[in-house]
């Protein structure tokens, strides 16, 4: 099973931004978690990152095909963006909504996604490991 992992907005600035909310751990640690699990439970991931709208739309279309589900933590664009919410309605994949902070607990402006609306499941809070549970979700739902 393929799955395609991306990641939005700042979120390549783990480890250095507000270390209080999503801690202490840089991106690329969290990069080597996900590949170390998906290694270890037969799952076969590539990983994306861009600070840009249009790039994370592309790399959603370019699923279509090629990847059996996507985990997407859409940074800020959860909170604005229709063109994402489109873009995984267009591709049909099963796809993860993923946020390392819970965004439910943070400001009114956070309690919004778009794209929640299109994803099979919503996980919240649950820092690093929502990704990897995100990825077990998945391949469950597979077999
Ligand atoms: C986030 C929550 C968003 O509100 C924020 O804009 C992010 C990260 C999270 O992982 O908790 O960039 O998606």
């Amino acid at each position: 099973m393929k799955i395609l992992v991306i990641n939005g907005p700042n979120l390549n600035m783990l480890g250095i931004r507000e270390p209080g909310i999503y801690g202490n751990q840089s991106y690329a640690a969290l990069c080597e978690s996900i590949r170390s699990y998906a290694a270890q439970n037969d799952l076969e991931v590539e990983l994306y990152q861009s600070n840009h709208e249009g790039d994370l739309v592309d790399q959603i279309q370019a699923a279509y095909g090629v990847f059996d589900g996507i985990v997407i933590n859409p940074g800020a664009y959860t909170h604005t963006s229709i063109a994402l919410l489109d873009a995984v309605k267009a591709v049909g994949l099963p796809t993860v909504e993923v946020h390392i902070s819970d965004v439910s607990a943070r400001e009114d402006f956070r309690r919004v996604s778009y794209i929640r609306q299109a994803c099979v499941k919503t996980i919240c809070g649950h820092g690093f490991a929502g990704y990897t549970e995100a990825l077990a979700f998945l391949k469950e739902q597979k077999t």
